[in-house]
């Protein structure tokens, strides 16, 4: 079976896809800085390498025959990245750059991008289609999208699967920390201390989609001949508002209230995703709804220790 390179693999979503993929026999190799994410996140029979990725150091120690590249690494939070934004074009942009030399010099079969719909910015209250024109907010959006260029860039020595991830969710997302990834923010502080802050409206909305349909999603473009050169949102089609995902958590933990405060630069004030792509590319039409979805994590995150 052939060798895959899952960076950011001690992370939410490099974890669980470097699961599937020891899961269907493949040899899994995965790097790591450790800047957000934690080495017990790393699956056993991962062959591990500790290092950032914007440092040619740490590719020089990636063996030659990874022959697929999934690259999930990088500074998760459009929050987070105005706080520095050329240690975060460093994280996110670099790395991809330098993972995109990795691929072409060991012929690598494909190079699979962890983009998000931070990538399309403001826009209308409409399913977005992967051909709108990208207009980001944040500095975290412009950094997935210069990626998303230079990908475009080596297209033909390195055919590209550009993944426009919504807001994913679920067990094993960091409940610890209140700036990355809306709903573990609000799950984690319904837990903590049943009141949580909304840095925004309630009438936003989102396209929340669970962790193990990202997984079947980022497996299929891995593997399907049809996904090499496509662009893909990964989400769920279905629009929920902030109001009506706070309902359902405090429905999930009870006595939990939320009040609105101030709002978080760069956030997009409501977005959800055109499927049709990811439907006819990768024949993903099925997902988990958000009820199951939530009371899964909610039940995962109450054997954490912060929750118990
Ligand atoms: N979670 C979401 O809803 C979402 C949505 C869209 C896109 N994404 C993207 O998907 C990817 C994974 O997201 P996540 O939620 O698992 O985030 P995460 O923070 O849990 O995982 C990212 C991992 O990358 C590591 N990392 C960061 N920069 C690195 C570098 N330069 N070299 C080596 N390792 C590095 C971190 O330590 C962490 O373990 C990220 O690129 C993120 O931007 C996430």
């Amino acid at each position: 079976m052939d060798r895959v390179l899952i960076t950011g693999v001690g992370g939410f979503i490099g974890s669980h896809i470097a699961r599937r993929f020891l899961q269907e026999g493949y040899a899994v190799t995965g790097v790591d800085d450790f800047s957000s994410g934690r080495a017990e996140n790393v699956p056993p029979g991962v062959d591990f390498i500790e290092g950032d990725l914007a440092m040619r150091a740490t590719i020089s120690k990636i063996p030659s025959d990874c022959r697929k590249i999934l690259h999930l690494a990088g500074q998760s939070s459009g929050e987070i990245s105005f706080d520095d934004p050329v240690a975060d074009l460093q994280k996110n942009t670099v790395s991809t750059l330098n993972l995109i030399q990795y691929g072409i010099e060991h012929a690598a079969e494909r190079f699979l991008y962890a983009s998000s719909m931070s990538v399309y910015g403001a826009v209308e209250d409409a399913p977005v289609g992967e051909s709108l024109e990208c207009h980001p907010l944040s500095c975290y959006g412009v950094g997935k999208y210069a990626s998303e260029g230079y990908l475009r860039i080596y297209q033909k020595k390195l055919p590209p699967v550009i993944l426009r991830m919504f807001n994913v969710y679920g067990p094993g997302q960091d409940l610890s920390n209140l700036r990355q990834g809306m709903v573990s923010i609000f799950l984690a502080q319904a837990l903590s201390n049943g009141r949580i802050e909304v840095k925004g409206g309630l009438e936003r909305f989102r396209d929340i989609i669970y962790i193990e349909d990202v997984v079947e999603s980022w497996f299929r473009a891995a593997t399907l001949e049809t996904a090499k050169g496509r662009t893909l949102n990964v989400g769920t089609g279905v629009k929920t508002t902030v109001g009506t995902l706070l309902q359902r958590i405090c429905e999930l933990v009870p006595g939990a209230t939320y009040f609105v405060h101030g709002g978080t630069p760069g956030d997009q004030s409501g977005i959800y995703a055109d499927i049709s792509a990811l439907q006819d590319v990768l024949g993903v039409t099925a997902f988990t709804t958000l009820g199951d979805g939530l009371e899964r994590f909610t039940t995962w995150a109450r054997t954490q220790p912060a929750f118990q």
